[in-house]
């Protein structure tokens, strides 16, 4: 099983990872809010970018920037090449086979809504189920939604404890052949557990279920190995993982991809186009009508070699060891609670603090430089769960150092002071 918190360490002749040498990458992280260096543990919304991927944008634009797949001229070519070049970063970061089987989306939500409505809708009919955690973000559960009204299917929920857990054998009760599709988050944004994903791909495929994975919150965090993992579908978010907004990859087995119909129809995805019928492009054009977002691609390409260069498991064991630190110095905290708190975790810490509003715990931390995300985190279930309307939500990355969990205590503890 993956996770964040096991004892992985860097290979002996991998050196440590020097964290100033990472952070001076960043040059976000220079900035100043309310007078102070900022700390930002917002990295589940978006992580901040490496210079390498800010410079292979403005390159692009700068020195290359045509549309791909059109013209036979010079930039056009450089443009194409650098879009597919990204692809292969793609294919070589998931441990895919074939670059064609990964699809360039806007994030993982068009991912999602690409499957729900290319592959479950024409499929599914009434007496189906797909199948999904109450852990899901909003963007694993609204698209199976839309699809069941479209058809008539079943969406199920397996529950989770009180630590954020997957109940596995409410899960496995839940699943049957009726189950058509599990569609389950690799690692959750809202709690930081990571589901046990290779158990849950066995389990689904064990009642003929096709299983996707929401790979949104480990891109940047876990290695990903898609032939170990043996998912049909698998997702992730460029920005999540270092990259621009509006870039992500689907990833999916050639077969189910093949079997798919297009799901946008425009420019680039066609064959051949009359008004007697239209023939589709091979994978994958297929899926990728009009213009792409080609330099978010090669700037998800760049961000794809800041993580091969730092190293994904150097990463893990770097965060993991931040992750104790953080939940050591939170539990401290008078009145306050860790939601989520599953033994495989990722570098997440959700808290509520007696008698404050979460929203006021930002706000106050927001005045001492402190970026963390309040509210629901896209995942109102979970919320529900728990009985809360919200939580303050610190999020880590590979930039982040013990001084910024510091700093999250020291102003957890000034909110307290005020709200005495
Ligand atoms: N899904 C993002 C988050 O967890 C936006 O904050």
């Amino acid at each position: 099983m993956r996770s964040a918190v096991r004892t992985s360490t860097p290979p002996p002749s991998a050196p440590p990872l020097d964290v100033d040498r990472i952070r001076a990458q960043f040059p976000l992280l220079a900035r100043e809010v309310a007078g102070r260096r900022i700390v930002y543990l917002d990295s589940a919304a978006t992580t901040q970018k490496p210079q390498s991927v800010i410079e292979a944008v403005c390159d692009f634009y700068r020195h290359h920037n045509s549309n791909v797949h059109r013209g036979v001229h010079r930039l056009s070519h450089e443009a194409t090449e650098a879009y597919e070049g990204a692809r292969e970063k793609a294919k070589a970061f998931l441990g895919a086979a074939d670059p064609a089987e990964c699809i360039f989306v806007r994030g993982a939500t068009e991912g999602i809504n690409l499957v729900a409505q290319a592959f479950a809708r024409p499929r599914l009919g009434p007496g189906d189920e797909i199948l999904v955690t109450v852990m899901e973000h909003h963007s694993n559960i609204v698209p199976w939604q839309l699809a069941c009204e479209q058809t008539g299917a079943t969406l199920r929920a397996a529950p989770i404890d009180d630590d954020g857990a997957l109940i596995w054998d409410e899960f496995e009760k839940l699943l049957s052949e009726r189950t058509r599709i599990v569609a389950v988050v690799h690692a959750s944004n809202a709690l930081g557990t990571v589901n046990p994903v290779k158990r849950i791909v066995e389990a689904g495929h064990g009642v003929g279920a096709v299983v996707l994975l929401d790979g949104a919150q480990v891109a940047a965090h876990l290695p990903i190995d898609l032939p170990d993992l043996g998912c049909d579908f698998y997702t992730v978010s460029g920005h999540k993982m270092f990259g621009p907004t509006g870039i992500g990859v689907l990833w999916g087995k050639r077969e189910h991809l093949e079997s798919m119909p297009p799901w946008m129809g425009g420019g680039d995805m066609i064959e051949r186009v009359s008004f007697e019928g239209t023939t589709y492009a091979d994978l994958p054009g297929k899926f990728e009508a009009g213009t792409p977002n080609i330099a978010g691609a090669v700037g998800l390409g760049a961000a794809i070699d800041f993580l091969a260069d730092t190293g994904v498991e150097r990463i893990a064991a770097y965060e993991h060891e931040l992750l104790e630190y953080g939940t050591g110095r939170l539990s401290a905290v008078e009145g306050l609670r860790l939601v989520g708190t599953a033994p495989e975790k990722s570098a997440v810490l959700s808290f509520v603090l007696d008698g404050v509003h979460p929203h006021d715990i930002g706000t106050i931390l927001d005045h001492e430089g402190i970026a963390v995300r309040t509210g629901h985190h896209c995942a109102q279930p979970v919320m529900d769960r728990f009985g809360l309307p919200a939580t303050v939500r610190a999020s880590l990355s590979v930039y982040n150092t013990r001084e910024d969990l510091d700093a999250l205590a020291g102003g957890i503890e000034e909110v307290r002071r005020l709200f005495r």
